[in-house]
C-alpha cells in the first residue's frame, strides 16, 4: 500500500479516551471489527494480530495482558494528566517575581 496516504489509514485516536469505554473495546471492538463496521479493514484482534502487533511495539505476556495494555495505552492518548500536585512551593524566581 504505499500509494496511501499512512494518515488516512486509520482514525486518530487521541480522542479516544473521551468517548469510548475500556470494557467496549476490549469486549466488542477489538475482537471483531467487521461485526460493527461491515467491511472495515480494521484486523480482528485474534492470537496472531495480538501477538504480532505486541511484537511490533515490544510488548510481551499474556495476549489478554498485552491486548489491555494497548487498550490502556489507547486510552491514555490525549488525555489530561490527573493528580500531580499543584506545587506549592515557589522557586526563588518566582518569589523575586511577586
Ligand atoms: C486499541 C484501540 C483501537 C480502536 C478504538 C480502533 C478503532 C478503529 C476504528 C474506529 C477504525 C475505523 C473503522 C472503519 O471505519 O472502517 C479503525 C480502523 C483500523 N484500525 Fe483500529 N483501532 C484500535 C486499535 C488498532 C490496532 C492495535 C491496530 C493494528 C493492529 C489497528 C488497525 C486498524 C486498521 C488497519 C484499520 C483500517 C484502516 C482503513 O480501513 O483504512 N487498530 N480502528
Amino acid at each position: 500500500m504505499p500509494e496511501e496516504n499512512l494518515s488516512q489509514l486509520a482514525p486518530n485516536l487521541s480522542l479516544a479516551y473521551r468517548r469510548l469505554q475500556r470494557d467496549w473495546i476490549l469486549n466488542r471492538w477489538l475482537p471483531k471489527p467487521s461485526d460493527l463496521v461491515p467491511g472495515t479493514r480494521m484486523p480482528s484482534f485474534d492470537q496472531e494480530t495480538i501477538a504480532n502487533t505486541a511484537a511490533s511495539i515490544h510488548l510481551t505476556g499474556e495476549p489478554r495482558e498485552m491486548t489491555e495494555a494497548l487498550v490502556d495505552y489507547v486510552l491514555s492518548l490525549g488525555a489530561p494528566t490527573t493528580n500531580v500536585p499543584t506545587p506549592t512551593a515557589k522557586t526563588e524566581s518566582a518569589k523575586a517575581a511577586d
